[in-house]
Parts: structure tokens; C-alpha cells; sequence
């Protein structure tokens, strides 16, 4: 499974791409404006740039045609840039013109298999599941990952499926054991990932053991 970095912040996303184990990044308009960045493109772009791999960014607009042009306008700021659309049949029509013209979607707030199957035959490149939104309401939001990924299996479906609104490190453990292609996780849940208090306790009592014999007592 690839990780994907959820967020709009900059420092963020330099530290991930340190780290070695971010291949994209997704934002959505929460995230944007949670960062206080008023001019959209530019921070689409600098994103784009410091990413290797693809970047979700979301239209803002509503109705079909409003969509398509901003999509095509969000598509021309980077090679690398993925549009966001949401999962509405409005959606469907700005995703298929997209896929014709190789511009790729990721279908977001998918909230059931009958959405991702029509994403994916609408010529989306990937559909994100929002796990933990589905939690929310007492839904099992990774059972949703696991019938998404078996239906694109069974019929041999190339879109792939970031599970999204992940919120913990056992998301990201469930959504590696569903088969997602893809995780895309907040920065704090990344770091989580790699935390354990034994592993911290580990590294303690090396320093101390190690310091004991080479008598040093700083
Ligand atoms: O990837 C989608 C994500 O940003 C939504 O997360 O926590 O707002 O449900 P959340």
C-alpha cells in the first residue's frame, strides 16, 4: 500500500517527502482554507513541486460546466496534478469528459461501492472512500475499502482505491489489510504510525548501557 499525505501544510509535506515514504498528496478545500492560503493555484503548484507523485487538488465550483472548465484550468498548473470531483451524477458527466481528454480524477466523498463502481466506469483514476466519516455515523467505513477493492478485482478495474478521512494508526493497518492501493493519512497519523513506547524504552536503555561502559556521563 502507498501513502499519500493528507494536508495542505507546507512544513508538513517537506517533512513527509523527508521521511521517504510519501508518493503524493491530497488536499480538499477544508485543508486549504484551514491553512489560511488565499491564492489557490500558487499553493497548488508549490505542492506540485515538492511532490513526487500525484496531487489532489479539488474543484470549488458547482454545476457540470462550472466544474469542467475549472478542472481543465486546476489540470494545466502541474504535470502532476490530479482533479478531486465529487461523487454526484454531476460529477460522473465532468469525470468521464475529464478521462477522454486523459486528465485524471480522483472521485471523492465516495460513501458507497455503488458510487466507486461508477467512477471507475466513468474513467476515474482513483475513488477515495471516507472511512472514518462513515464511522462517524456508525457505519463500518472500512468495509466499504474491502467491497470497493474486491469489485474492481473481480472485474479486473484499474482505479485505484485511496482509503481517505483515515483518523488513527489502525486505519491505516485495516485499510493494508482491505488491499487499498492507497492510504492517504494526516501528518499526525503518519507520525503515530512509526511511534511505540517500546521502541522509545528500546533507545533509552542502549544510551544508558552504552554511556555505563564508555564512561560517558554527559
Ligand atoms: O481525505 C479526506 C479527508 O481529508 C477527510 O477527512 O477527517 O475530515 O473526515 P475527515
Amino acid at each position: 500500500m502507498r501513502i499519500f499525505l493528507d494536508t495542505a501544510n507546507i512544513e508538513q509535506i517537506q517533512q513527509g517527502v523527508k521521511l521517504g515514504v510519501i508518493s503524493g498528496v491530497t488536499t480538499n478545500p477544508t485543508l486549504v482554507a484551514k491553512e489560511g492560503h488565499s491564492d489557490y493555484k500558487s499553493v497548488v503548484k508549490q505542492i506540485c513541486a515538492m511532490v513526487p507523485g500525484p496531487v489532489s487538488a479539488e474543484v470549488v465550483v458547482e454545476g457540470a460546466h462550472a466544474m469542467l472548465e475549472q478542472a481543465r484550468e486546476i489540470a494545466s498548473w502541474a504535470e502532476n496534478v490530479v482533479i478531486k470531483i465529487p461523487a454526484t451524477s454531476e460529477g460522473l458527466e465532468v469525470t468521464s469528459a475529464l478521462a477522454k481528454e486523459l486528465i485524471k480524477v480522483n472521485m471523492t466523498l465516495v460513501f458507497s461501492a455503488n458510487q466507486a463502481m461508477l467512477a471507475s466506469l466513468a474513467g476515474a483514476a482513483y475513488v477515495s472512500p471516507f472511512v472514518g466519516r462513515l464511522d462517524d455515523i456508525g457505519s463500518d467505513g472500512m468495509l466499504l475499502v474491502k467491497d470497493i477493492v474486491e469489485i474492481f478485482k473481480g472485474y479486473n478495474l484499474t482505479t485505484k482505491v485511496i482509503a481517505a478521512s483515515i483518523r488513527h494508526p489502525q486505519h491505516c493497518l485495516a485499510a493494508a489489510k482491505s488491499g487499498a492501493h492507497i492510504a492517504t493519512v494526516p501528518y499526525n497519523v503518519l507520525l503515530q504510525m512509526m511511534k511505540h513506547p517500546l521502541t522509545d524504552t528500546g533507545i533509552e536503555r542502549f544510551f544508558a548501557d552504552w554511556r555505563k561502559v564508555s564512561g560517558d556521563n554527559t
